[in-house]
């Protein structure tokens, strides 16, 4: 690939875009974002433009795609909204399937999908249905693609470590959903930036699990984040419907979803952890004792980042 090509990427002012951005221009790859928050502040001082999705006017959404060789797509929601269709999993998917059409009309010759670990369209989880659906859909595209599936991201932006650390910082005990024994395997968001750097530069086809080198229980992730931010809080078993009612009283305290049921049972079905090897090499225990001050110093705020579109990410 040249390295004067010009590259899309999904969300460059979020979580996981601004990781792939900052590695295609430090490639030397011209970027351009499609985003939901086109006036958020620009991380790269403006040596990314921005565009909407524009997924209600598709003909202007392939014309931002234009000229591009690759697109890097995140774009999902993380759970139904109530009282908001626009950002629900029917209408993300609808939207990536507007997406990947407007990509092959503007001539994309590669795209790098972001899904998820275990995605199954049999699945009793639309999250996990919802990305089926679109894996499929790319594969049946015509488009030469990468598909990446991480099971959990971590970095300074991220909301579940995050907030584990939080909550471990203020709170005397820590409770887990019944044994705690079903498994994760994080990966450093920017190891998922470098995969999907690099399978934007290939041709063949392909899915990957993008897990990190550490495979967690959720009783052991805590514990390292505890030790890690010299927190460690002795933790109790409690049912998941207790769990979630209390994660959703200290969202409420914030006006936030701090986790939802379908997320609950999808950790606890073993959905965020695979047999695969491991693609990202940072380890989540060793990263926490890096960052020790900052993980869970303040708490990380899913519908603020979606109401308020001009803060920086990671102060919301
Ligand atoms: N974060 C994780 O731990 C994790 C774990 C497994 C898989 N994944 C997958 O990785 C991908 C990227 O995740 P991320 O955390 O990096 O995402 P993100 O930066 O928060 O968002 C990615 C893109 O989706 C848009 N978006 C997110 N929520 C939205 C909503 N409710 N309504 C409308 N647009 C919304 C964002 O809009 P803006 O442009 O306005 O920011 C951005 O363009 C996703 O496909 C996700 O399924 C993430």
């Amino acid at each position: 690939m040249r390295k004067n090509e010009l590259h899309v990427v999904t969300g460059a002012f979020g979580f996981s875009g601004k990781y792939i951005a900052q590695r295609l221009l430090e490639a030397g790859y011209q970027v351009r974002t499609l985003t939901n928050s086109p006036h958020r502040a620009n991380p790269f001082r403006g040596r990314i433009t921005a565009f909407p999705y524009n997924f209600d006017k598709p003909r202007k959404l392939a014309e931002s795609l234009k000229g591009a060789t690759v697109l890097y797509n995140n774009y999902w929601v993380r759970f139904n909204y109530h009282n908001a269709v626009s950002f629900s999993y029917a209408e993300a998917v609808k939207n990536t399937n507007i997406l990947f059409d407007a990509a092959r009309e503007a001539g994309i010759k590669r795209v790098v999908h972001i899904s998820i670990t275990n995605p199954s369209e049999d699945s009793p989880f639309e999250y996990f249905r919802g990305k089926a659906l679109l894996e499929r859909a790319l594969a049946e595209s015509g488009l030469s693609h990468a598909i990446l599936r991480p099971a959990v991201l971590f970095g300074k932006e991220d909301i579940l470590v995050n907030n584990i650390a939080w909550f471990l910082r203020r709170f005397p005990v820590f409770g887990v959903f019944c044994r705690g024994d079903y498994c994760l395997q994080p990966i450093y968001v920017d190891d998922l930036a470098r995969l999907a750097v690099e399978h934007g530069g290939r041709t063949g086809n392909a899915v990957i699990d993008a897990i990190g080198p550490e495979t967690y229980t959720y009783r052991e992730l805590v514990k390292t984040i505890g030790a890690g931010i010299g927190k460690q809080r002795p933790m109790i078993s409690i049912p998941p419907l207790a769990g979630y009612i209390l994660g959703s009283l200290i969202g409420e305290m914030h006006g936030d979803v701090t986790l939802t049921l379908d997320e609950i049972k999808g950790l606890m079905a073993g959905l965020l952890c695979t047999g695969s090897p491991p693609a990202g090499s940072k380890r989540l225990s060793k990263w926490v004792r890096e960052n020790a001050a900052l993980v869970g110093s303040h708490y990380s705020h899913e519908l603020a980042r979606r109401k308020d579109r001009e803060k920086p990410y990671d102060q919301l």
